[in-house]
């Protein structure tokens, strides 16, 4: 029989995206581990001071001397790590918060590293996890992307902080190792620029040299990154579908429903549009294309579903449209052959963005409209 320890940290409850993954990340592994055991330490409920002055000193010195002080101090982080060295397998589901982990998590973490318990170094100074022979799974929530490509990769802490080399100890990078990874990643952001606007003036052909030269990097560091045409029109593409499904957010936080969704549906006819210029290379069937309709849709359906639902829930839409109908509704306005950069297609798609109000009672707008 083997244990699986499900350490959930969002507060949100039920309306935790984390929670919600790790649920069904639970849910398919009892179905092939019938037998075996799942336990939950809920970090949300479970009282998690920070380390202060009684656990430091309880934690670094002989359990026979420790008084009712030291020993509370460390009775939560006791019981935690019983649990760890129980369970077979870990599964983390956590929210990102300002680009890290939620402090709830780090109080955790700082509870069960304990030296001799769960670690322990070596005389030459090496560190050496005590609790082997587990697996691990982690659930991210974060509000924004941080994929390859997107202008928020270098923020992603999650691929940014990885050992490069995995082994039993503990590696982390050198500082110089960091720098070349952080001057690696501003020069992918500023070729995927580059490459967005020479595409746009000059077209998918456009010469490499003109978008390296736009990017201020040397022709060699446009293949080190993108070897073929296709991997950078794929990258910019990726990276087009990242900030139109991020502007949802973004604008749901900035306008009422329906306004928002008006605003993103224009938004993403306006990428539409655009990607009718690729629309060839992108259906030449070369493989770096493959990926993109799934990673089109796992994005920007999801985006789109948020701002649907909340225009019906404030009852300014209909609640009888689908969202893939929309996108794909507005996708066929805009590549429509008469679209000849006229506005044509923001008009049309306004018009049918109008009618989504069909058959709604307005309701009473409430003081202080603004959304948080
Ligand atoms: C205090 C706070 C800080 C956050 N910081 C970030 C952030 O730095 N980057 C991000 O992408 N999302 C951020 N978010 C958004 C959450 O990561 C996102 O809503 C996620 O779905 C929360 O996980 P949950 O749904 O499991 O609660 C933040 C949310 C809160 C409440």
């Amino acid at each position: 029989m083997s244990t699986l320890l499900k350490i959930d940290v969002s507060p949100r409850g039920d309306a935790s995206l984390s929670r919600a993954l790790a649920d069904v990340f639970v849910d398919r592994w009892r179905s092939s581990h019938p037998d075996n055991k799942v336990v939950v330490r809920d970090l949300a409920n479970t009282e998690l001071p920070f380390v202060e002055m009684p656990w430091i000193i309880g934690a670094n010195s002989d359990p026979g001397g420790h008084g009712p002080v030291e020993q509370q101090a460390l009775a939560i982080g006791e019981e935690m790590i019983a649990e760890l060295a129980n369970a077979d397998h870990y599964l983390v589901s956590t929210p990102m918060y300002n680009f890290a982990i939620p402090a709830k998590l780090k109080a955790y973490i700082d509870h069960v590293v304990r030296l001799g318990k769960t670690f322990s170094v070596t005389e030459d100074g090496q560190y050496v996890g005590l609790l082997t022979g587990k697996k691990a799974t982690v659930i991210l929530a974060s509000l924004g992307s941080y994929s390859p490509g997107s202008p928020a990769e270098g923020y992603d802490f999650v691929v940014s902080d990885k050992p490069e080399k995995q082994n039993d100890g503990i590696e982390p990078q050198s500082s110089t190792h960091r720098r070349v990874r952080a001057d690696a990643r501003r020069n992918v952001d500023a070729l995927l620029q580059a490459a967005k606007a020479v595409f746009a003036s000059s077209g998918v052909d456009a010469p490499v040299r003109e978008i390296a030269e736009k990017a201020g990097v040397g022709i060699g560091t446009v293949y080190r990154h993108f070897p073929e045409r296709s991997d950078l029109v794929a990258a910019v593409s990726r990276r087009e579908i990242d900030a139109c499904a991020d502007a949802a957010q973004i604008l749901a936080a900035e306008h009422e429903p329906f306004e928002a969704l008006a605003k993103w549906v224009q938004r993403y006819a306006a990428f539409i549009v655009t990607k009718r210029g690729l629309a060839k290379v992108l259906h030449s069937g070369d493989p770096a294309f493959d990926t993109l309709p799934a990673y089109f849709d796992q994005r920007l359906r999801p985006a789109l579903l948020t701002l649907l639902k909340a225009a019906v829930a404030a009852g300014q839409v209909r609640g009888d449209v689908d969202a893939n109908d929309l996108l794909v509704a507005v996708a066929s306005l805009c590549m429509s052959a008469h679209n000849d950069g006229s506005g044509l297609a923001e008009r049309m798609v306004a018009v049918l963005v109008d009618g989504l109000r069909y058959g709604t009672k307005p309701v009473a707008r409430r003081s202080g409209a603004r959304r948080q």
